[in-house]
Parts: structure tokens; sequence; C-alpha cells
């Protein structure tokens, strides 16, 4: 009951410049997860066959990482309900105080390329992002989606390893993820509109917070794009190298010269 209590106050309690200021911690924190699983996802481009983001991945699900992990994982949990929850609330709010709407789709920094976006497009992209995240914990964290768009021989084989949830997932296994049609279309317009959602979202933060300082505020700009940058197109990147790269299990390329068959 407590608890329920506390979550109440926390998203409807106080003004609503106390709420935006828990969206931005919120986003904030959640901003230096993303680094973290950025640079963990890195590995995966080292070509070493895997050697590298295996033992990673490992460490990652070893019984001493346990508790970190699911503290980690309750953490962010908390951290994107209670971001996504207090969005929608104050996107409620402001349009019941502007019902014409016209004031909503106004910047408030004129019409800079950086201008802010109206709030229920930061809500509308935020939701996008969280779309995204479903689709990757139910492949990725729950595995519960099979490998059915690979090749026969491999199905059975990737499934059976696939399905075992206390195994770290290994490169090649997450290379095949990637390559599912659905999941490589969803990944890179989730992890765009997530770069377009930081571009506002990060700049917002700190000003929310009460940084603003005629110095430093336009380099703040410039750091948002480049994390915004970063962040996006850095995540972007991987459900599109993953059709490009060889794995186990791919069949051998043909020698040059030598022209397709049909069985
Ligand atoms: C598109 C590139 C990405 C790749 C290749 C990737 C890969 C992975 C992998 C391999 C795991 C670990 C599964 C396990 O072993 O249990 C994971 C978990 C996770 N990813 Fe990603 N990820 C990507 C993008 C993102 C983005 C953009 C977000 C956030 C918006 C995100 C949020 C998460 C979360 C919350 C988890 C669960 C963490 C946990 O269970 O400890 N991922 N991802």
């Amino acid at each position: 009951m407590n608890g329920l209590k506390w979550l109440w106050t926390l998203i409807y309690g106080d003004s609503s410049i106390g709420r935006k200021a828990r969206i931005a911690i919120t986003g904030l924190l959640m901003c230096g997860f993303l680094v973290s699983h950025l640079a963990g996802n890195l590995l995966l481009f080292k070509g070493d066959d895997g050697e590298s983001y295996n033992n990673y991945a490992k460490f990652l699900h070893s019984g001493e990482m346990e508790a970190v992990v699911a503290g980690a994982e309750v953490g962010l949990l908390v951290l994107f309900g209670v971001h996504l929850l207090l969005a929608l609330v104050t996107t409620r709010e402001n349009t019941a105080a502007r019902p014409t709407g016209y004031a909503m789709k106004q910047s408030k920094q004129g019409d800079s390329m950086l201008a802010a976006p109206a709030y229920n497009v930061m809500l509308l992209t935020g939701v996008v992002v969280f779309a995204f995240l479903v689709l990757h914990l139910v492949d990725f964290r729950f595995r519960a989606r099979g490998s059915s768009h690979e090749p026969a021989h491999v199905v059975e084989k990737v499934d059976a390893a696939h399905a075992n949830k206390h195994q770290p997932i290994t490169r090649t296994d997450a290379i095949r993820l990637l390559r599912d049609p659905l999941t490589s279309g969803v990944y890179l317009v989730g992890c765009l509109v997530l770069g377009y959602h930081l571009v506002h979202g990060f700049y917002s933060a700190f000003q929310t917070l009460g940084f603003n300082h005629p110095r430093y505020t336009p380099k703040l700009r410039l750091l948002s794009i480049v994390f915004a940058i970063v962040i996006g197109v850095g995540f972007a990147i991987f459900p599109v190298w993953a059709h490009f790269v060889t794995i186990p299990g791919d069949a051998p390329a043909a020698p040059p010269g030598a022209t397709a068959t049909t069985p």
C-alpha cells in the first residue's frame, strides 16, 4: 500500500515543474544505461569469432553479476514506466490547458532546426521507442520468438539453444535475431526515432534542471546533437550490419564465376 502511495505521489504529486524535473532525471538516468549498453554491443563488431562478446555476455550472466543485473532490470523498468507515465500526465495537462492545440504545436525556440518539438511529439516518439523495446525484450530478454526466418538446417539447433534463458545470448544468436525481417525493420526505425527523441530530450533535461549559461548552453545543444546521433545511429547500425556479416551456419559463398542453380 505504501509502495502504491509512493508511486502515486511520484506521478501525480507536486507541481508540473516538479513532474518535469522527474521526467528529466529519469530520462538522464536511462541515457546512462544506453551508453553502457551501446559500449557492450560494440563488442559484437569484434572479428574474433565472438570471443570478446561471448565472454562479456557470460560475465553478465555469471553468479556474481546476477544480483546486479536483476537490480538494474528492476531499476530500468521503474525508470521507463515512471518516465512514460509522467510524460502522459504532463501532455494531458498541457492539452487541457490549451484546448485549441495551437500553442502545443509551437516551438519554444523559434524555427531553428533544434526547436523544441511539441510535447505531444515527444510523447509519440517515446511511445514508438517503447514499442521497439517491447519487441527487443521479447527477442533478447525473454527469447519468446524463434528463428523461423532462418534456413531450415539451422532453425532447430538455434531455437533449442535460444530457448535456454539461463544461457547468455551468443554473438551468433544475436546476429541471427537481428536478421529477422521484422526485427531489422522495427529496430532500425525504433533506434532512429530514439535518436530524434534524444536530440531534444537530452538538451531539455538539463534546461529543466536549471542548467542555463550564456556560454555553455550553445555547447550543450551541440553535445545533445552529437549524443543523439551516436546513440540513435550507433544502435541502428546493428540490424543493418547483421545482414552483411558472416556467421557459422551461413551458406558458403559461391566461388567466383559460379551460376546459381535451383534444386
Ligand atoms: C539495436 C541494437 C541493439 C542490440 C544489438 C541489443 C542487444 C541486446 C542484447 C544482446 C541484450 C541481452 C540479452 C541477454 O543476454 O539477456 C539486450 C538486452 C536489453 N536491451 Fe538491447 N540491444 C540494442 C538496442 C537497445 C536499445 C536502443 C535499448 C533501449 C531503448 C535497449 C534496451 C535493452 C534492455 C532494457 C535490455 C534488457 C537488459 C537486461 O535484461 O539486463 N537495447 N540487448
